[in-house]
């Protein structure tokens, strides 16, 4: 399918989605969050892909949603529209192990974009924010909730509150950011990365996945029992057999995903 504000492609077993708005540092308008729902939905569906990598351009991942596109609406029209939820929930729901690679402005929903993703590798020149309140607003994508639970209350009011942005070190240091390395090099380490993950029994990987997510949606002990389900259930599967046999033989393991 071709895309306006999209450059869509895999390299080996990795999906590769980058936001191609550059003009606007790829704001994220409804037509774009459409064909980013469109995207995402395709590697999910497509067995050949094992894990996404999702990318901006160099000056900016996203520097938020489109605020000319949302300027003038009411607030009826956020409720009739449901505005921020179809579509923006959807690299949230992806099945499969996703990585934001973040170069350049994060901001607003481009933060909350890249906090959607299982863990974000940063470029040295990243900038996070959650600016939302100098124009008069909060987030709305999930920033003051996915934001308070990977990096702490203190942090989260404090770039909520202020919309101050910080930088990709101060984001790897506070758990915003899982790495930071240099620029030129962002793409490679995701790709890297999401390559070594859609390497493994990718069973093995989607339950790993869900099994971490279970820690920020359930207690503690609803979480452990999930966790030791998905243990257990993974004894069922060929790649269990074959991880385990391949570690006494001495070789690589060859997973099927079976
Ligand atoms: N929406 C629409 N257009 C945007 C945009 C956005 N979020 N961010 C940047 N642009 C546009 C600018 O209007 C400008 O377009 P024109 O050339 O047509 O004027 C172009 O992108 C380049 O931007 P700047 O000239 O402003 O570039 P800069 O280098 O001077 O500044 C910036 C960069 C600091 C990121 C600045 O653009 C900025 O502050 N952007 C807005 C950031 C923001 O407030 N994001 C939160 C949006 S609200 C939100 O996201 C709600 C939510 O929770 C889902």
């Amino acid at each position: 399918m071709p895309y306006q504000y999209l450059n869509v492609e895999t390299k080996g077993p990795v999906g590769v989605i980058a936001l191609d708005r550059p003009d606007a540092l790829n704001a994220l308008c409804t037509p774009l969050i459409k064909e980013l729902e469109a995207a995402l939905a395709a590697f999910d569906a497509d067995d050949a892909v094992g894990a996404v990598v999702l990318t901006g351009g160099e000056r900016a991942f996203a520097a938020g949603a489109d605020i000319k596109e949302m300027a003038g609406k009411t607030y009826a029209d956020c409720v009739r529209e449901n505005f921020i939820t179809d579509g923006w929930e959807a690299a949230s729901h992806l099945r499969k192990p996703l990585i934001a690679a973040v170069a350049g402005y994060a901001l607003g929903g481009g933060c909350e974009l890249a906090m959607m993703a299982d863990f974000i590798i940063a470029a040295e020149t990243a900038k996070f924010g959650q600016p939302e309140i100098t124009i008069g607003v909060i987030p709305g994508a999930g920033g003051t909730q996915r934001l308070a639970r990977a990096v702490g209350k203190a942090k989260a009011m404090d770039m909520v509150l202020t919309g101050r942005t910080i930088d990709a070190h101060e984001a790897e240091r506070i758990g915003l950011a899982a790495r930071v390395v240099p620029a030129d090099a962002l793409l490679d380490e995701a790709l890297a990365a999401a390559a070594r993950i859609a390497g493994m029994g990718r069973l093995a990987a989607l339950a790993a996945k869900a099994a971490v997510n279970a820690a920020f949606e359930t207690t503690l002990a609803e979480g452990l029992r999930f966790e030791r389900q998905s243990f257990h259930a993974l004894f069922s599967t060929a790649d269990q057999k074959e991880g385990m046999a391949a570690f006494a033989e001495k070789r690589k393991p060859a997973f099927t995903g079976r």
